[in-house]
């Protein structure tokens, strides 16, 4: 049976400068949606690229003192390395330079006068050569570009137009048959509302004050206005108007593309003027366009031109691209606005990646070669436990596939969280170590197994999105490839028993909170300098004025104080214990402490400083042996909410089993257990 196609597209970004974060979401986005569908089975099209023409590159360009050429190849050159780093995995880059689209573009807009849909007039009024707009003077805000806020220019000129009045009731109609053809669904209403009830304008298709475009046959003094030249790169890229067979073939084979994925400030061109102009060359509609949000600094919208952009190449540089990919698609809801801070960015490198996930790897894998030899367990019967993994990873599954299909990722992300997050809890609970130490092979056999057959399917589920972590799962638990497929996920038992699984290094490193500040802000203030980032221009300088960053140092100015704080007493102490190591916040951080309530208390047989504890972490109840005998009766105990180390190696203590400590301050004699206040929930996190 011949594949399902899935034919994909990212706006061509304006190679006028580096690109930013913003373009870097789009184009994750995009990539996590392709790398999901290939798993699934589809023959995918992955398509990006740059729009080359236009007022705007010809102005850098000249202010650069290079000819467009040149450039446009150090621009791209710098963009397709970034989407390397990134992982991004486009099966085609199309330049609007390139002759396989300006050939068809003269064509075609040749083809669009003959036929009437193109006319020559002259236009009058006002153009936005960042956002190459032209606007009415009732569109103006304050006189500004309503888009931007930037100042316009009053332009009159010979212009072709496009008849776009005419085409309006198909489209309405379109709409109508095709209510998931607008997503995010309120972006149809704002399209209806703004600009086709009051009366769709024709729009200019060509310029004659510059020089840099595709030349219009019939009058070269005109050249294509970018939106048309732009536009058209969805066919051209796949082989429209070509007389290559293969080619042709190719077009039919992708065209209608199945999505299209823009930013909101774009919506407008492509589901008003793109569908006419597909109409009016009698070319089917694509199935979907869907407007994500901005990606906002606290002073608004990232953007090249205004300068607060954060530089996703540095990103990848300093945590990799897997971490950026997750933060991207995880921090915001698809469809919405988010702001990037850096406290966000790292918080989620930290919980998400390093506590959660890659903690679940590296103890599992720690595990598995610790009491089996570095192999995965042979399953025995599974218990209520294990068959509820079983059935939340199948539950897992199904929800992902849902979120994927409605594009909503940072869901599909929180679906598999909930995953990794109890597998993590049914390895507390079944507690392996406590297994191999009283030599209940059987039963460790189950659960390690059990453990491996979650981790394979989270490593696929996690695949369209960190590709480099799935890859390095699959390889370090020695995963077979079958065992590697979206549809192997459907059996939970398809783990064959008895892989290699090899020790390996933590997935994500924790980081230290106020040093990345320290460091992201400094990014932020264009003070860092990178190899890779040699296109650098140096306007994030202007980031400096705004509120983000002045935030951001006041951040940093109370961490700071702090900070030299820490180091005073740390000082104060070191003159008393000599020699005492200084350690980053880091090394704290692997310590996870937590409020627990003490349950229940019985002394320990022939040891007269031991006491057996029961303490209520929230999610399980603990058992800790603790020295403290001389200083409490077991009563007076009962009830008291204390601080418990929780991710200390289980011990044997006189025969009974310890599995944590509570903490207790001690001097000359004199011991008290930490308390905490009563209304504090028990399994809250001490820092
Ligand atoms: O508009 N947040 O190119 P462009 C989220 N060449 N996404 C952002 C963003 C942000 N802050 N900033 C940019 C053009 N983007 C035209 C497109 S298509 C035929 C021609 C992303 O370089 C988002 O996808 O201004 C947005 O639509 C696109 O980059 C704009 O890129
Ligand atoms: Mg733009």
């Amino acid at each position: 049976m011949e594949k399902q196609t899935f034919y994909i597209t990212t706006p061509i970004y304006y190679p006028n400068d580096k690109l930013h974060i913003g373009h870097a979401y789009t184009t994750v986005a995009a990539d996590a949606m392709a790398r999901y569908k290939r798993l699934r089975g589809y023959d995918v099209m992955f398509l990006t690229g740059t729009d080359e023409h236009g007022q705007k590159i010809q102005n850098r360009a000249h202010e650069a003192g290079k000819e467009p050429m040149i450039f446009l190849d150090e621009i791209i050159e710098w963009i397709q390395n970034l989407w390397h780093q990134l992982d991004v995995s486009y099966d085609d880059f199309i330049r609007t330079t390139e002759q396989r689209h300006t050939r068809v573009v003269a064509e075609l807009f040749e083809r669009l006068v003959d036929q009437g849909d193109i006319y020559l007039g002259d236009y009058e009024g006002w153009y936005c050569t960042p956002c190459e707009s032209f606007w009415t003077e009732r569109e103006l805000r304050d006189g500004k570009c309503p888009e931007c806020g930037r100042d316009v220019q009053y332009v009159k000129e010979d212009s072709y137009f496009f008849r776009m009045s005419q085409y309006v009731d198909r489209l309405l109609a379109y709409y109508e048959e095709h209510p998931e053809f607008i997503q995010p669904e309120s972006r149809k209403n704002e399209m209806i509302n703004n600009f086709i009830k009051p009366g769709l304008l024709d729009l200019c298709v060509s310029r004659t004050s510059f020089d840099w475009g595709i030349h219009v046959p019939r009058s070269p003094e005109h050249v294509v206005y970018v939106w048309l030249d732009a536009l058209t790169n969805y066919i051209t890229a796949i082989g429209y108007g070509s007389d290559d067979p293969g080619l042709q073939a190719k077009f039919a084979r992708y065209w209608p593309a199945d999505v299209q994925l823009v930013g909101k400030e774009i919506v407008r061109f492509h589901t008003i003027y793109w569908p006419i102009i597909l109409m009016a060359l009698g070319l089917p509609l694509p199935k979907k366009v869907f407007g994500h949000g901005w990606f906002l600094m606290k002073d608004g919208k990232m953007s090249k031109s205004k300068g607060n952009v954060i530089d996703p190449f540095w990103l990848v540089e300093r945590y990799g691209s897997d971490a950026v990919r997750y933060f991207l698609l995880r921090e915001v809801p698809f469809g919405q606005d988010g702001v990037f801070t850096p406290e966000g960015l790292v918080e989620r490198l930290n919980y998400d990646l390093a506590n959660d996930f890659g903690n679940l790897i590296h103890r599992s894998a720690a595990m598995m070669n610790r009491f089996n030899e570095g192999t995965v367990g042979k399953p025995g019967t599974f218990a209520v436990a294990d068959e509820a993994m079983a059935s939340l990873s199948a539950q897992t599954l199904q929800e992902v596939e849902q979120h994927m299909d409605e594009m909503q990722f940072s869901m599909a992300l929180v679906d598999i969280w909930k995953l990794v997050r109890q597998v993590n809890k049914y390895i507390d609970d079944a507690a392996p170590w406590t297994l191999a130490k009283v030599g209940n092979r059987e039963r460790l056999g189950t659960v390690l197994y059990v453990m491996a057959a979650s981790i394979r399917v989270v490593s696929i589920l996690v695949a369209p999105f960190m590709p480099k972590a799935s890859a390095a799962i699959y390889k370090q638990f020695d995963f077979a490839l079958e065992e590697q497929t979206w549809q192997s996920l459907g059996n939970f038992r398809a783990l064959h028993a008895g892989g290699r699984v090899a020790a390996g290094t933590p997935l994500f490193p924790r980081l230290d909170m106020a040093a990345e500040l320290e460091i992201l802000a400094n990014l932020a203030a264009g003070a860092q300098g990178s190899n890779a980032n040699k296109m650098n221009a140096g306007g994030a300088g202007a980031v400096q004025q705004t509120e983000a960053v002045q935030q951001t140092e006041a951040v940093q100015q109370t961490e700071a104080a702090q900070q030299t704080e820490k180091v005073q007493q740390t000082v104060a102490v070191q003159q008393t214990v000599e020699g005492q190591e200084q350690i980053g916040i880091d090394v704290f951080g692997q310590v996870v402490l937590r409020v627990g309530q003490v349950r229940s208390v019985e002394k320990v047989e022939k040891a007269d400083k031991l006491l057996k504890l029961q303490i209520d972490l929230g999610t399980e109840v603990r058992q800790v042996v603790s020295g403290i005998a001389q200083y409490y009766t077991p009563e007076s105990l009962v009830g008291q909410k204390v601080v418990v180390v929780t991710n200390l190696k289980p011990v044997r203590l006189r025969g009974v089993d310890s599995n944590g400590m509570i903490l207790a301050a001690s001097q000359e004699g004199m011991l008290k257990v930490v308390t905490v206040p009563e209304d504090m929930p028990n399994g809250a996190v001490v820092k």
